[in-house]
């Protein structure tokens, strides 16, 4: 399938309104994930205030086509300083993937990150796809998680987010029921 062209599908990257959106983001979570586990955990994550960061892709009509959150990961130890967040999870309308909607809603949330002063992010995914903005396995191999392998990634942000590894992390607790 050829790219989009976004020059004349413009999709926008913006933030949730809570009351309007949840219905539609929750269904759209199923959908593109096929069942409702990852939708359960945006419920959760959000309900315990651990969300840092949630921004939906809409088009020029307003419907939302796409999802991404990010949550609180707590640093233990040498790196209870850093600002550390998990994207998990991001997702497109089905019949609209691989047409750079999850790209650019991935950039764009980085640099809201930046500009909030995160100074790491996590992401556990295919080893294929987030390398591209940025995230890096030998990275997370200094972060200390209930994770590793190739599909735990980390993207430092910041110098302390660079320097300030190794560190051990503890995610929000909703994850803890994913098992
Ligand atoms: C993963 C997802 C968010 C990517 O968004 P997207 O808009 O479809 O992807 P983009 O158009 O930005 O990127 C396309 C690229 O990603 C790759 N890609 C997309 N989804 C992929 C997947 N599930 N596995 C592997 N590669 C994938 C494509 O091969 C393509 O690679 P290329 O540029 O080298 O050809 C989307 O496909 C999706 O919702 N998938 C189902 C839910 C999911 O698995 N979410 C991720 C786990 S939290």
């Amino acid at each position: 399938m050829q790219p989009r062209d976004v020059s004349t599908n413009p999709i926008t990257v913006r933030p949730v309104e809570e009351e309007r959106d949840a219905t539609t983001i929750r269904k759209l979570v199923e959908r593109s994930f096929g069942r409702d586990v990852e939708a359960q955990l945006v419920d959760d994550l959000r309900d315990c205030g651990m969300l840092v960061l949630e921004r939906v892709a809409v088009v020029e009509s307003g419907t939302i086509v796409g999802h991404i959150a990010y949550s609180r990961v707590t640093g233990a130890g040498a790196g209870h300083r850093l600002n550390i967040t998990c994207l998990a999870p991001v997702c497109v309308e089905p019949k609209l993937q691989r047409h750079g909607i999850g790209a650019q809603m991935i950039r764009e949330t980085i640099d809201d990150l930046q500009g909030m002063g995160e100074d790491l992010v996590l992401v556990l995914g295919d080893p294929n796809y987030y390398p591209r903005f940025g995230f890096d396995a030998e990275v997370a191999k200094k972060v200390r998680a209930p994770f590793a392998g190739p599909i735990f990634m980390a993207l430092p942000l910041t110098q302390l987010g660079r320097e300030g590894l190794p560190i051990e992390v503890s995610y929000a607790t909703p994850f803890q029921k994913l098992g």
